[in-house]
């Protein structure tokens, strides 16, 4: 339990706010019935963390559902993140679930980086407004629009990912305003030109591949033919 407390903690301090920890208790009841919840630990103690459950999707896809992954400021950049989101893949193939699945902020260009371009995860689909209005110290000001990744865990289908050559391809820019601006209003606007961008790209069957950070810009392309759907 004193583990579980410090992942509480950890989210609380890293989210700027006790509102979004979950429940050491909530996390004790997941970890017994099939979930995860791993914590990082450095010398100077308990530095990062991740957690999830198991999915299910209405055609019965069984997968890992991961809801948060943090790590300290102070800890960063020194691939702490990267060992949590690869210890918690061996862990759900463990379980025998062989895809990843969890959402992230399109506006967060960093962790656009990181979930597609460093752990090789797509995006599938785009929620609008998926929590509603936050006031933590991540989210505050912003719109709640969430991309959602898929991160296949299987060697193979990650490497026929990844070798696929496809036709279509396309860059969705985002808008300065949505990196630069703190003023709200500002950023809402910039949220929804991205909205539009995200939306059309999807409608079009295509997938974000990767985050172009010279250009500022997500990669859409066509996956290739077979290629599981999203589960949500
Ligand atoms: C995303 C996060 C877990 C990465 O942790 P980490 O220990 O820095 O990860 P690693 O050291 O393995 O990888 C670092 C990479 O993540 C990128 N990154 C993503 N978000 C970042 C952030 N907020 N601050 C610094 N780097 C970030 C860095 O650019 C770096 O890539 P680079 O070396 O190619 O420039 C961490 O930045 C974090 O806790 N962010 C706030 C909470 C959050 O957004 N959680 C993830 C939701 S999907």
């Amino acid at each position: 339990m004193s583990e579980l407390d410090s992942v509480c903690r950890l989210q609380a301090e890293i989210w700027g706010s006790a509102e979004v920890a979950v429940p050491a208790t909530l996390l004790k009841v997941m970890s017994g019935a099939g979930g995860i919840v791993l914590l990082a630990e450095a010398d100077s103690g308990p530095v990062g963390f991740a957690y999830g459950f198991t999915g299910r999707s209405p055609s019965g896809q069984v997968y890992h559902r991961s809801h948060a992954a943090g790590v300290l400021t102070s800890a960063r950049g020194a691939g702490v993140g990267r060992a949590l989101k690869y210890a918690q893949r061996i862990e759900a193939l463990g379980r025998g679930l062989s895809r990843m699945v969890w959402t992230f902020d399109p506006a967060q260009t960093g962790n656009a980086h990181f979930n597609l371009n460093l752990l090789g995860a797509t995006a599938r689909s785009f929620r609008r407004d998926y929590y509603g209005i936050r006031s933590d110290a991540l989210n505050r000001g912003r719109l709640s629009d969430r991309l959602v990744v898929d991160w296949f865990l299987d060697d193979s289908e990650l490497a026929a990912l990844h070798h696929h050559q496809p036709g279509a391809r396309r860059s969705v820019p985002v808008p300065d305003r949505l990196r630069d601006s703190s003023a709200p209003g500002e950023m809402k606007d910039a949220y929804r030109e991205l909205r539009v961008g995200l939306e059309a790209a999807f409608a079009d069957g295509m997938a974000a591949v990767a985050y172009d950070r010279e250009n500022g810009a997500y990669s859409f392309a066509t996956l290739p033919p077979g290629t599981p759907g999203s589960v949500e």
